[in-house]
């Protein structure tokens, strides 16, 4: 019986496939799997995609396990077993923006990939802001005067650094999740407790 995982493309990629090397887990044919989105291997089949369709098939039972950043579990909260931090994909999501005060005859604009977590964070503050939904570069919109500032992820701090901006409040800190489908727990426990449990050992190392 194969376990189903599906891992993060992008940010985590890396990451993840260097700590399941940690495992003894042979990454080979998925660092050489060039543009093909799906690998089996003899104990697993593996599938790559963006974080929030991670959530998504593990969800619907399309996979077993993902291994998704808590960004998405928090943003989306989708209906799955959050099974164990791992010790990679270390972010912060903050409040950030060009490093003035605010002097606003208007509603505070906010620029933000994650509205859920934009609008907890303010409605906790009792601030009443306008969001704006973007996909990506989300940097830009204080820059381009789309938005006042931004809440976003922070890993590095080079993109936010580079483009002239700073952190004015950290909102959480957090890592990458094994994640798992609630019905796959049950009928695959056997071929899938061996396999988090191993990468709990590592995170806890
Ligand atoms: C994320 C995030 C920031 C950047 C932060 O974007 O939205 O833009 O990474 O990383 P850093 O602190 O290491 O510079 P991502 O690279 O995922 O791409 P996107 O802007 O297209 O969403």
């Amino acid at each position: 019986m194969k376990i189903c995982l599906a891992l993060t493309k992008g940010r985590l990629e890396t990451q993840c496939l260097d700590y399941l090397k940690q495992l003894s887990f042979d990454v080979d044919p998925l660092i050489e799997k060039g543009r093909r989105l799906c690998v089996e291997t003899d104990q697993f089949k593996v599938f790559f995609a963006k974080g929030v369709d991670v959530a998504t098939y593990v969800e619907n039972g399309i996979a077993d396990l993902g291994i998704v950043g808590e960004d998405i579990l928090m943003e989306y909260q989708p209906d799955v077993y959050n099974l164990l931090p791992l010790p990679f994909g270390k972010c912060r999501m903050a409040l950030a923006g060009i490093p003035k005060e605010k002097e606003l005859n208007r509603k505070y604009r906010i620029a933000t990939k994650y509205p859920k977590i934009a609008r907890d964070f303010f409605q906790e503050k009792g601030e009443s802001v306008d969001l704006v939904k973007l996909e990506g570069s989300v940097e830009l919109a204080p820059l381009l005067g789309l938005a006042d500032d931004i809440v976003d992820i922070v890993e590095t701090g080079t993109t936010l650094k580079e483009n002239g901006l700073v952190v004015k409040e950290e909102i959480t800190t957090f890592t990458a999740r094994c994640i798992a489908n609630r019905s796959s727990l049950k009928v695959k426990r056997s071929v899938i407790m061996p396999f988090v449990e191993s990468l709990g050992k590592v995170a806890a190392l």
